[in-house]
């Protein structure tokens, strides 16, 4: 089964081609990524009404292009998220991919982009169920177990901010521009990260949820206390919330490796995915704790960690494989829980 993806929830509009069917590398024929991070940067943030104009006046382009250099000749299904995300972005993806789908006569598949996210170490490396997973983005922080391809129950999540959401603020504070993860990341990479003292929140708390918007206060904080911060100040404050990030992210991991231990009788091996999967110290401290349980852990390559549509077409591909269940007037959701694709 060879599926077209479209993706356009928050600040990227992408087109992609998985052969369902293929070897795991080299399954995805195509996957075309159209950035719009120049048009939001000015305004230091992803703006609404900008995205979906430029969702709608890049789709068409980008789609063409993932289909010439997909080369080939037939497609069997068309998978485009439908949620969550932003609104317009999302009714760009779901009409183009609706109306390309009855165009030709083929089935028509929404997707949620947290599944996307969420499937991704099956796309690359065939990972079986179930699975622990920490997806972690700018919007989303939380701790599944996938357990089928509809099938996500949720351990824990963010009480307030999301991680990637808390690496953007920070790197706000520290003048370092906007997308604020990757700066943040290399910002910090010459800085002492103990040197500041920075809270991990919620870590004697019993549960899986994380909370990351104390741990930005207490950056500002640090930093009001600094008179005039020199380039190694920030550094030094960088590497410090990146480590107490990771830490929190740790902690949690391992308390749920540990839960699952009891329940499933044996630790599920641990994939980790979404944008802030691409920071290296998070990973670096994942790999330590899938180590310390010996299980693999997932990581998803750089292309495939931030969003983009080979996801969208492997799990619409997925998705469709189990149910075959034909909707086309799903309207597209601004919120959509994972745990509420099994119903
Ligand atoms: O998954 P994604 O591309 O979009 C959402 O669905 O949210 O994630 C984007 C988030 C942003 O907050 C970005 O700053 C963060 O991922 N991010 C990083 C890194 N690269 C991207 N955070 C930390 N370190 C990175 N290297
Ligand atoms: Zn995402």
């Amino acid at each position: 089964m060879i599926v077209l993806g479209l993706e356009a929830s928050c600040d990227e509009t992408a087109a992609a081609v998985v052969d369902m069917d293929a070897p795991r590398d080299t399954r995805i024929l195509s996957s075309v990524i159209w950035s719009q991070i120049d048009q939001h940067r000015a305004f230091g943030g992803v703006v609404p009404e900008i995205a979906a104009r430029a969702h709608l006046s890049a789709m068409d382009r980008v789609m063409a292009k993932a289909l010439e250099e997909a080369n080939t000749p037939q497609i069997d299904l068309v998978a485009a998220t439908a949620g969550p995300g932003l609104i317009g972005g999302l009714i760009v993806a779901t009409a183009s991919g609706r109306a390309y789908a009855q165009a030709l006569g083929l089935p028509y598949q929404d997707v949620n982009h947290l599944a996307g996210h969420g499937l991704t170490a099956r796309l690359t490396d065939d990972i079986p169920y179930p699975y622990l997973l920490l997806l972690i983005s700018g919007g989303h922080s939380q701790i599944l177990v996938v357990k089928g391809c509809h099938a996500f129950e949720r351990l824990g999540t963010t009480i307030d901010d999301a991680v990637g959401e808390a690496f953007d603020k920070v790197a706000k504070l520290l003048g370092l521009g906007f997308p604020g993860g990757p700066a943040l990341e290399k910002c910090a990479y010459p800085g002492d990260p103990q040197r500041f003292a920075l809270p991990v929140p919620l870590k004697n708390r019993p549960g899986f949820d994380f909370s990351f918007s104390g741990l930005k206060t207490a950056v500002r904080r640090a930093l009001e206390l600094l008179p005039s911060p020199e380039d190694q100040d920030r550094a030094d404050l960088a590497a410090s919330f990146q480590a107490a990030a990771a830490e929190s992210l740790a902690v949690k991991t391992r308390k749920a490796m540990s839960y699952i231990k009891e329940v499933y009788g044996q630790p599920l091996p641990l994939a980790v995915a979404g944008g802030v999967a691409a920071n290296a110290t998070i990973c670096a401290t994942l790999e330590g704790i899938a180590r310390d349980f010996s299980v693999p852990l997932y990581s998803a390559p750089l292309s495939l960690c931030g969003d983009n549509a080979a996801m969208i077409a492997y799990a619409g591909g997925e998705q469709w494989a189990a149910r075959q269940e034909q909707v086309w007037d799903m309207a597209p959701r601004p919120r959509w829980p994972l745990e509420e694709l099994e119903s």
